[in-house]
C-alpha cells in the first residue's frame, strides 16, 4: 500500500461544457450553435443524438450545485454557450443569455464553490459558421467581443478563465478528420482555424489585461503521449510529429512566439502553409498566468507511410482500454507534463480534464459500482504526483465529468461522468467514484 498525499494548498474541481449538459437548446433567446447543426445532419452523431435536452441542466442546475457541494470541490469548470450571449455571433448581447449564467455563477458562489469559466468549447454561433466559421478571420472579431463582454459582465465574481477548449479539437479533429462539427475534410482548412484560434486567444487575453481585472487567464489544449515502437529514427521521429501537433503547435506560439519549425517543414511538404499576418505572432504570445492540460490517453506508435497527415499509426499494444476505446496509459499523463515543464518551463498548470468513459448502470440496489473509473483516477493522480513531485507545478486537479452527458459524436452512448444520468428520467444518481473522489478531496490524499 502506498498513500499519495497532496500537497495543503492543491485545488479540487470538476467540469462539463455547455452543449453537453445544458438542453434548452430553443430557450432563453439562445441562437443555434454549428453542434445543433451538425447534430441534426444524419449520420454525423451516433443514433441520431442532440444536446436539445442533454442533462437538463439549464433548468436543473441548483440541483447539480447541490451535488458539487456534497463533493467537497474547490472549483468548478464549466463553459459559455457563445450562441446564449450572442444568439447570431454578434450584434446585441442577449440578457437572458447572460442572466442564465449569473444564476449559475451566483449559485455556486453561496454554495463556496469557484466558478472557473470556459469561453469556448465548440459551440460557435451557427451564424458564424454560415460565413465561413474560424477560417474567417472576422470570427476572430466576435470572439473577442463576446469574450470583452463576458469579462465585464463576469469579472467581478469570476477569477478563472479559459478562452478555448482543447483547440487541437476545433481545428484538427472537426476540419481535418471531419468527426466533430462542422465535419471537414481539409488540412490547410484545419491549419489555418488553429492559427485564427491562436490569434483569438492572444487578442481576448490582451482585453482581460486592459481592462485590468484581477484574476487568472489561460487556455486549455487536450494532450496525450506517444511512446516510439522501436528505436528506429523513423519512429522515433513520426512520435515526435505526433505529440507535436497537440503540444508544440499549440504551446509554442503562445509562449515563444513562433510555430515549431519541424512541423512547420513537414505541412509544407504536404503544400500546407500557416496564413500568419503581420503583427499575429505578437499578438499570441501574450503571458498567461495558468495553463490547462486536457489528458486521457497515449499510446505507443511507429512510422507508417502516407497514413494520415502525420505517417503514423498506433500499435495495440494489448493495454487495457475504457468503454470507448482508449489506452489507459498513466505513465503518458506523467510524461506529458514533464516534458511540458522542460519545453516550457515552471509554467502554474491546473488538469482541466482527466476522466475516463465506463458505461456502468445502476444495479438492482440502485448503486453504480463504477470501480474501474475509481482505478483509473487513481492510477492518473498517482501519475500526477509523479509529476509534481519531478517539478511540475501543479496548482489544482478537474476531472471530466461531474455528470454524465452527450458525447459529442458518440451521442449518449458513452459516459464519462462521478454522477450517473438516467437521460429519460433526468435523475442523476452518484456512482461510487464520486464517493471516492469525495472522500480524496477531504482528505487531500488517497491509498492504491
Ligand atoms: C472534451 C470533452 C469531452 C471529453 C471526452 C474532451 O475532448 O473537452 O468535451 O467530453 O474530452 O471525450
Amino acid at each position: 500500500m502506498a498513500i499519495i498525499q497532496f500537497p495543503e494548498n492543491m485545488k479540487w474541481g470538476t467540469a462539463t461544457a455547455s452543449y453537453q449538459i445544458e438542453g434548452a437548446t430553443n430557450e432563453g433567446g439562445r441562437g443555434p450553435s454549428i453542434w445543433d447543426t451538425f447534430s441534426a445532419t444524419p449520420g454525423r452523431v451516433l443514433n441520431g443524438d442532440s444536446g436539445e435536452i442533454a442533462c437538463d441542466s439549464y433548468h436543473r442546475y441548483e440541483e447539480d450545485v447541490a451535488i458539487m457541494k456534497d463533493l467537497g470541490i474547490d472549483f468548478y469548470r464549466f463553459s459559455v454557450a457563445w450562441p446564449r450571449i450572442f444568439p447570431t455571433g454578434t450584434g446585441e448581447v442577449n440578457q437572458e443569455g447572460l442572466n442564465y449564467y449569473h444564476r449559475l455563477v451566483d449559485s455556486l458562489l453561496e454554495n463556496g464553490i469557484e466558478p472557473m469559466v470556459t469561453l469556448y468549447h465548440w459551440d460557435l454561433p451557427q451564424a458564424l459558421q454560415d460565413k465561413g466559421g474560424w477560417d474567417n478571420r472576422e470570427t476572430i472579431d466576435a470572439f473577442v467581443t463576446y469574450s470583452e463582454v463576458m469579462f465585464k459582465e463576469f469579472g467581478s465574481k469570476v477569477k478563472k478563465w479559459i478562452t478555448f477548449n482543447e483547440p487541437w479539437c476545433v481545428s484538427f479533429l472537426s476540419n481535418f478528420i471531419g468527426v466533430h462539427a462542422p465535419g471537414n475534410r481539409d488540412l490547410q482548412l484545419a491549419v489555418n482555424i488553429a492559427h485564427h484560434l491562436h490569434v483569438a486567444h492572444g487578442r481576448s487575453v490582451q482585453k482581460f489585461r486592459a481592462l485590468g481585472l484581477d484574476g487568472e487567464i489561460g487556455f486549455a489544449p487536450n494532450t496525450t503521449w506517444l511512446e516510439p515502437f522501436s528505436n528506429k529514427q523513423e519512429d522515433i521521429d513520426a512520435c515526435r510529429r505526433g505529440v507535436g501537433e497537440f503540444v508544440e503547435w499549440f504551446f509554442d506560439p503562445v509562449f515563444k512566439g513562433s510555430y515549431p519549425q519541424f512541423l512547420v517543414d513537414w505541412y509544407a511538404t504536404k503544400g500546407v502553409t500557416v496564413p500568419i499576418l503581420d503583427g499575429d505572432m505578437k499578438e499570441i504570445q501574450q503571458p498567461i498566468d495558468f495553463v490547462g492540460i486536457n489528458y486521457y490517453t497515449g499510446s505507443v506508435a511507429r512510422y507508417k507511410e502516407n497514413h494520415g497527415n502525420l505517417d503514423i499509426e498506433e500499435v495495440d499494444m494489448g493495454y487495457e482500454k475504457t468503454d470507448i476505446g482508449w489506452n489507459i496509459y498513466p505513465e503518458g499523463f506523467y510524461n506529458v507534463l514533464t516534458y511540458i515543464t522542460e519545453q516550457y518551463g515552471e509554467v502554474p498548470i491546473y488538469i482541466t480534464e482527466n476522466g475516463s468513459c465506463y458505461n456502468d448502470e445502476p444495479g438492482l440496489d440502485g448503486r453504480v459500482r463504477d470501480d474501474r473509473r475509481t482505478n483509473y483516477l487513481k492510477q492518473h493522480l498517482t501519475a500526477l504526483k509523479r509529476s509534481m513531485d519531478s517539478g511540475v507545478n501543479i496548482k489544482g486537479y478537474i476531472t471530466w465529468s461531474l455528470l454524465d452527458n452527450f458525447e459529442w459524436a458518440e451521442g449518449y452512448s458513452k459516459r464519462f461522468g462521478i454522477v450517473f444520468v438516467n437521460y429519460r428520467t433526468l435523475e442523476r444518481i452518484k456512482k461510487d467514484s464520486f464517493y471516492w473522489y469525495k472522500q480524496t478531496i477531504r482528505n487531500n490524499w488517497f491509498d492504491v
